[in-house]
């Protein structure tokens, strides 16, 4: 109880691994600022800031761009939950420990998985992927963009046009990729209400 007294004490340490990292002093002193309440006029204008941001950063002009505030989980299972119905086929490429939890969270959403496997380290092709949903014929692909377990980077381009080829929604796990390499959201395929691009 008594250290509940002192005052708490966080060393300055530098990190230079894949996460946690250091946070430069800007966003620390944004962080600093008092709070304001959700129904502020101001809030209203910082969450359309904060939505042209995340626009730019994943090369987008989709107006379904939102914070939600949480971890790569959270954005995880709230993409996956709002998308996925029971019985749903789901496609999820595993090449790593993201696309296992992909898994597992639709496990429990109680999809019909189906599960695009390769060895850690390797990456998906189109050709993989079109067999895959030829096969499967799924409602949503799962892919992860950066497997931070092995490093391998995604590519992307083609599976946007290729997913709704198949009438299939394309889901992509950006974070560990997103800002360390580019993502052109909007170039991966045109896009309507039924078949679109969810980047998280
Ligand atoms: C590719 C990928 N997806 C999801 C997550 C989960 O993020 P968080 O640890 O913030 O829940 C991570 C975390 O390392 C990740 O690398």
């Amino acid at each position: 109880m008594s250290s509940l007294l002192q005052p708490l004490l966080v060393p300055d340490r530098l990190m230079l691994g894949p996460g946690p990292s250091n946070v430069p002093p800007r966003i620390l002193a944004a962080g600093g600022r008092q709070l304001i309440g959700h129904i502020h006029e101001e809030m209203f204008q910082i969450m359309d800031e904060i939505k042209v941001g995340i626009q730019y950063a994943f090369q987008t002009q989709n107006a379904l761009t939102l914070a939600i505030s949480g971890t790569g989980h959270c954005a995880m299972e709230a993409a996956l939950l709002n998308t996925v119905e029971p019985g749903d086929a789901v496609l999820v490429a595993v090449n790593g420990i993201w696309g296992e939890r992909a898994v597992d969270v639709s496990q429990r959403l109680g999809a019909d998985i189906h599960q695009l496997v390769k060895p850690a380290g390797e990456y998906f092709t189109l050709k993989e992927i079109e067999e895959g949903l030829a096969q499967h014929m799924p409602s949503l692909l799962f892919i992860t963009h950066g497997e931070s377990s092995t490093g391998v980077v995604q590519p992307l381009d083609g599976l946007g046009d290729l997913c709704h080829r198949f009438n299939c929604l394309l889901l992509v796990d950006a974070v560990a990729s997103l800002g360390g390499t580019p993502i052109l959201m909007d170039q991966q395929g045109e896009q309507d209400s039924k078949t679109f691009n969810l980047y998280y």
